[in-house]
């Protein structure tokens, strides 16, 4: 299936074909996937419920179109290329036939475990093959997975597993990143302090121990699948079925369980696959993200094996052994599409153009980037030594609600600009709208980035809580889904985006809510108050900084450490905040509320500009932010 656009003129008239008639255009695309049954209807939708359905009443299963479809054609090809962590242990690959296999078998082990249709099942898992497959075999038998990031703390998967009630939890005996290894089966056991809904938790082992085992609870993935036929049927899924919950960050409260199905989430992930990178057939593509967040899912996962793709899954981290290893690994496997994050590019910038020159990186024809701004040195640094000036950029704006790429380039189609993502892919109808929602037509003017007609991978529902998602992506301005970016467009079309503007901060591509981030702080006894701010940081592009007001009980260090070790048990390691300054007193107005533009004007070495400051009760406070502020 080759849904690729071939140049910049086929990209606007596919565009313009694509906004006169929406369901014209998604039936072209749609109906070139394997449908049980075909669908009635193309789209149904009322962003103001919001309700939208993609192509309704169809029967579908997207692991036929990622496995099956390719049993004929392409077999012996690989589908997944697994560098492991360590450099001197062998890279594995794995057939087609041989993934469409193990698939079926632990579908199979699922099954046999009681899982059913609309199960929940949450994964926590290194980046290992079974990972991906364990995901598969969740949709073939129409379970739905979610996998939680394997830096998240046991509550904060509590939290995940309690909030989808799942029944089952999938992990491993042993992580390893880099020279650390971590007992994630650990970690889950603390977590199911909390969790009555888990009736079973299979571990993979990769190490083979069996660490402290619950008996009648724990199976490992070898016992789960003894006696198992490698041959399972698919389950026909209505288009609109539940395929996956990835919760993410808001602005307010806990996270939320973003839901994907299996008819639109299919369609647009690799139609925005083919055509962003361009994927030849024979390729290799390596995509560096874990497939703990959206990227991984739809862009290691199903975007590339539903395009008979080989995908690169890799263990480790750019740093380890040394800062060469990504181009090591692009060398070795000689990687055609390489798809990074900003933060990844900045830190190894950092670390000297030695760990790029020795390596061949010919093979090399498209670069792409995602999950934060990229700033214009390392867009010049990643095009020269990476891509020696041969290979386009992509800077890929999305969101996990969005399910796949909104805006970016098309290969190397399409004109490119650093700091500029470019423009939305087809189907994607982008508009900047002011603080009143208003639409501004004219260029250059820098406002709230609104989509306002759906689009088949759009965020169905936040689970167990549709009303949380109607507020807050579809009730800011009427009729349209609102990203919470601030963006811009120039005059010839193309968008940049500026960043969040609500009280999201944006950490090395992670997203974490100020409001969880101190709700976790507050926890602490000998805590009173606490504000959390974003501020620019030079390699994570974000950096998380805390104000906290402690009781008179613990002195300034122990509150640091404090803060520091109980946002690691709340959320992770991956939330703790880089600076902490202990204050007496924070920046609020007379009705009590604190004032964050004003701290994070302090972080941001902008105190000059404070702007208006009347409004707060006790204006003194500020001077005392300033003098302590930390660097
Ligand atoms: C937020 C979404 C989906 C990819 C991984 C992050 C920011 C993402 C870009 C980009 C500027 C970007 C936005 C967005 N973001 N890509 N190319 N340029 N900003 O997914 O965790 O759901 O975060 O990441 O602020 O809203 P996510």
């Amino acid at each position: 299936m080759d849904l690729r656009l071939k140049s910049f003129e086929e990209y606007k008239s596919a565009y313009k074909s694509s906004v006169e008639n929406p369901d014209a255009f998604w039936d072209g695309i749609a109906k070139q996937f394997k449908w049980i049954k075909p669908y009635d209807k193309v789209c149904e939708w009322d962003f103001r419920k919001p309700d939208v359905k993609w192509f309704v009443g169809g029967k579908v299963n997207i692991t036929e179109n990622a496995l099956d479809v390719h049993l004929q054609e392409r077999p012996d090809q690989t589908a997944i290329l697994w560098e492991p962590n360590e450099v001197n242990e062998p890279a594995l690959e794995i057939s087609y036939k041989e993934l469409y296999h193990k698939v079926c078998r632990f579908a199979n082990a699922l099954k046999k475990q009681g899982i059913q249709k609309g199960d929940r099942v949450v994964l926590y898992m290194p980046m290992v093959p079974e990972l991906a497959i364990a995901c598969l075999a969740c949709a073939r038998i129409g379970a739905i997975h979610s996998v939680v990031f394997a830096g998240f703390s046991a509550k904060a998967m509590a939290d995940r597993i309690n909030d989808a009630s799942a029944k089952m939890v999938i992990t491993a005996d042993e992580l390893r990143r880099g020279d650390k290894r971590l007992n994630i089966k650990e970690i889950v056991d603390t977590a199911l302090e909390e969790c009555a809904s888990v009736e079973r938790v299979i571990v993979y082992q990769s190490k083979g121990e069996k660490h402290n085992w619950h008996e009648g609870r724990d199976l490992s993935w070898d016992e789960a699948e003894e006696g198992c036929s490698d041959d399972c049927a698919a389950e026909p899924m209505d288009s609109e079925d539940m395929l996956f919950i990835l919760y993410t960050s808001g602005s307010t409260g806990k996270p939320k369980g973003v839901v994907h199905t299996h008819g639109g989430y299919m369609v647009y992930a690799t139609y925005s696959f083919q055509n962003v990178f361009q994927y030849e057939p024979g390729d290799i593509y390596w995509c560096t993200a874990d497939i703990g967040w959206i990227t991984g899912h739809s862009y290691i996962v199903y975007g590339p094996l539903i395009s008979g793709a080989t995908t690169m899954m890799f263990e480790g981290i750019p740093s380890y052994p040394d800062p060469g290893r990504f181009w090591k690994v692009c060398e070795k496997h000689k990687v055609n599409q390489f798809y990074t994050a900003p933060t990844a590019i900045r830190a190894l910038m950092g670390c000297g153009n030695e760990f790029v020159e020795g390596y061949d990186l010919s093979s090399l024809k498209v670069l792409g980037t995602v999950g934060e701004p990229i700033n214009e040195e390392a867009w010049e640094w990643y095009h020269k030594m990476v891509g020696k000036e041969n290979c386009p950029i992509v800077d890929t704006w999305w969101q996990t609600e969005t399910g796949g790429i909104m805006i970016s380039g098309l290969g190397d189609h399409s004109p490119q600009k650093p700091t500029f993502a470019g423009y939305p892919l087809p189907g994607i109808q982008p508009v900047i709208k002011n603080d009143k929602g208003e639409t501004i037509e004219e260029n250059g003017f820098e406002g709230l980035l609104c989509i306002q007609h759906p689009w088949p991978s759009v965020i169905r529902t936040t689970y167990g809580n549709h009303e949380r998602c109607k507020q807050v992506y579809f009730s800011a301005f009427d009729n349209c889904y609102f990203t919470g970016d601030g963006a811009k467009r120039d005059e010839n079309g193309m968008y940049r985006i500026i960043g969040r503007v609500d009280d999201v901060i944006n950490v090395s591509g992670h997203r974490f809510g100020t409001a969880e981030i101190e709700d976790a702080i507050n926890q602490h006894p000998e805590v009173i108050e606490s504000a959390v701010v974003g501020f620019p940081h030079e390699v994570k592009g974000q950096g998380i900084y805390a104000f906290v007001i402690g009781s008179s009980n613990i002195h300034e260090e122990g509150l640091e450490k404090a803060v520091r070790a109980i946002v690691e048990e709340m959320i992770g390691k991956i939330a703790r905040p880089d600076h902490i300054q202990i204050v007496d007193g924070l920046p609020k107005t007379r009705s009590g509320k604190i004032m964050r533009r004003i701290l994070r004007k302090i972080v941001a070495n902008e105190a000059d500009q404070l702007g208006d400051t009347s409004t707060l009760l006790d204006p003194e406070v500020v001077d005392k932010l300033i003098d302590g502020v930390k660097t």
